[in-house]
């Protein structure tokens, strides 16, 4: 495997995450695993790398050269959102007791987003909480979840129900590993960076726009900036409201629409930022129906995203009633009523209260047909 991606290699950058005694930088670069000195973010004697089947062969080793002097274990899980459960996360916990970890092991999480969120939440929680190091090795990881200190597992009636805010030591983005990523687990992490310019950043939103083939081309020089881009933005909203309380929803535009998606299908056959792009587009509708957006505005988006091989419509066998009820779930609701995010105009999203009940309607009658309960 050739160690840079296309185009010219540009030096690492550096995104801090300023949280006072909980800040850490996030190094991006081309060879970071080898480079970022991991040791240097390991406090005590032992370490639990934490990855899974299709991650081990690809960088287990490679992260584990790193470390030097430690008594170092791994636990290779099973790949899947599907397994992104409390299971999953005993069989971490079971290896971290049954070695004998302490309070002073450090975790480290290699992989996409779904090990990110489940060591996270077993750091968060083995003992009360531990350290731990992410290693995203997807591009939406890389961008989105292994920042910001949200972690969790899924359960069968909603998705990432059960969780914690733990941020990481440190966060190690190694632009060489998004080599070996599939095309569709790619186009996942663009959605997710599109959604970035969306709410908060209308020039990066343009920048991604005019550079989006040189980025599906995964133009490393491209590549960087738009990492770095989006880790500023989500560090940024993330400073503000760690906990959200508040405008930290804004992150999850798309999300609520996504995730019920995503729980439809039991966390099969669509990916994430599948779910994710679909959402977008509704929430864009929605907030064209508030007199927000152009029309113009939600086709650019739909076929930029196209471009990128990403869906605009739900799985076709899911229905209005399906998203209603599986809305509901989400975890923006507040007294059984709720929240969404919608986009004041490109490049400034805000959290929504109070809307009118019949744009909601008309916009899932637009992505997913005519009730047929309502005939
Ligand atoms: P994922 O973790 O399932 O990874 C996608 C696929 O790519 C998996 O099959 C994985 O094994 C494989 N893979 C990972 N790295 C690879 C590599 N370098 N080469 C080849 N294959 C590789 O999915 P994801 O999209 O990374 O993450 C989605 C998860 O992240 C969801 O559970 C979502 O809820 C969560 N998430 C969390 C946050 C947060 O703030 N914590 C934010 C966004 C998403
Ligand atoms: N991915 C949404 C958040 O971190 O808040």
């Amino acid at each position: 495997m050739s160690l840079i991606l296309n185009g010219s290699l540009p030096s690492d950058r550096r995104v801090e995450v300023d949280l006072g005694s909980r800040s850490y930088c996030v190094h991006i670069g081309s060879g970071t695993i080898v480079r970022a000195d991991i040791m240097h973010y390991i406090d005590g004697d032992q370490v639990l790398i934490v990855t899974n089947e299709t991650v081990a062969p690809l960088y287990l080793e490679m992260v584990r050269e790193q470390i030097t002097g430690k008594k170092v274990h791994d636990i290779i899980l099973p790949d899947g959102e599907q397994f992104k459960n409390l299971e999953a996360l005993d069989g971490i916990f079971s290896k971290l007791l049954a070695e004998k970890h302490d309070r002073s092991t450090t975790l480290i999480a290699v992989g996409g987003g779904v090990i990110g969120d489940m060591t996270g939440f077993a750091a968060a929680t083995y003992l009360r909480g531990v350290s731990f190091i992410q290693v995203p090795t997807t591009l939406l990881a890389q961008v989105d979840s292994s920042v910001g200190g949200k972690t969790a597992v899924n359960h069968p009636l909603g998705k990432n129900m059960i969780g914690a805010f733990h941020q990481p030591r440190t966060v190690i983005v190694d632009t060489n590993t998004l080599q070996s990523l599939p095309d569709r687990e790619f186009s996942a992490g663009i959605a997710e960076i599109l959604k970035y310019g969306l709410i908060a950043d209308v020039d990066f939103f343009n920048w991604l726009e005019r550079e989006i083939d040189s980025l599906m081309s995964r133009d490393v020089g491209k590549l960087t900036y738009a990492i770095e881009q989006s880790c500023r933005i989500k560090a940024k909203v993330v400073q503000s409201d760690e906990t959200e309380q508040g405008v930290r929803a804004i992150l999850n535009l798309g999300h609520t629409f996504g995730h019920a998606i995503e729980t439809f299908q039991n966390y099969r056959h669509w990916i994430h930022g599948e779910a994710v792009s679909v959402g977008i587009l509704m929430a864009m509708q929605m907030s064209y129906l508030r007199g927000n957006l152009e029309i113009s505005h939600v086709h650019r988006v739909s076929e930029l995203l196209q471009h990128c091989s990403l869906p605009v419509k739900p799985p076709s066998n899911m229905t209005i009633a399906d998203f209603n009820k599986l809305m509901l779930r989400d975890k923006k609701v507040r007294n059984e009523k709720l929240r969404l995010v919608l986009l004041e105009k490109i490049g400034k999203a805000k959290v929504i209260e109070t809307f009118e009940k019949e744009h909601l309607q008309s916009v899932l009658s637009e992505f997913c047909g005519p009730d047929p309960s309502s005939a």
